[in-house]
């Protein structure tokens, strides 16, 4: 019991608002317990959107990729909950590959970055937290489409 609220004093401490609209990783921290440990993700302050939808994707065949797409608008932080995998991220001026494999963090996707999921470990779990219902229009699906969007300034 007072491990765990030492933990959690810890975690508050910890706690600030997020603010940067840049590609990064995200530590969420943890509260440690001997009976199990626990991270938090909140709405607008550790992640820097109000959450609008979560979705998870999981039963992907080992070494399996998602397609790759960019949002004109949706933001998104991405948490391998179970498992690992890779995210690659191109804001149309820097590419980065993440390896998630940790629950306690996540990455951070702002709108109008392509990105992509590969390399799941059998049995991963991606959890998807965006700032956007669901709006197929919202989706650039082609490549060359967002390259040449982010070149025109339009993205
Ligand atoms: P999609 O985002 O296209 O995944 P990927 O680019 O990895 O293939 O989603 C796959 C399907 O799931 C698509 O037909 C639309 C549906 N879907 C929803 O209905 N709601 C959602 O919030 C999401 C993310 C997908």
């Amino acid at each position: 019991m007072y491990c765990s609220r030492l933990a959690l004093s810890l975690y508050r401490r910890m706690r600030k608002k997020v603010t940067n609209n840049k590609v990064r990783e995200i530590k969420l921290g943890k509260v440690r317990d001997k009976r199990g440990n626990l991270s938090i993700v909140e709405s607008e302050m550790s992640v820097p959107f109000k959450i609008e939808r979560t979705y998870w994707i999981y039963d992907v065949p080992g070494g399996e990729a998602r397609q790759g797409h960019a949002y004109y608008k949706s933001k998104e932080f991405i948490i391998a909950l179970s498992g690992s995998f890779d995210l690659f991220v191109d804001d149309g001026q820097h590419t980065t590959t993440f390896h998630l494999d940790q629950c306690s963090k996540g990455v951070y996707v702002p709108e109008g970055c392509w990105r992509h999921l590969m390399n799941f470990a059998t049995n991963s779990i991606a959890l998807v937290l965006t700032s956007t219902k669901y709006n197929p229009k919202d989706y650039i699906r082609d490549y060359n489409i967002f390259v040449e969007l982010k070149k025109g300034g339009k993205l």
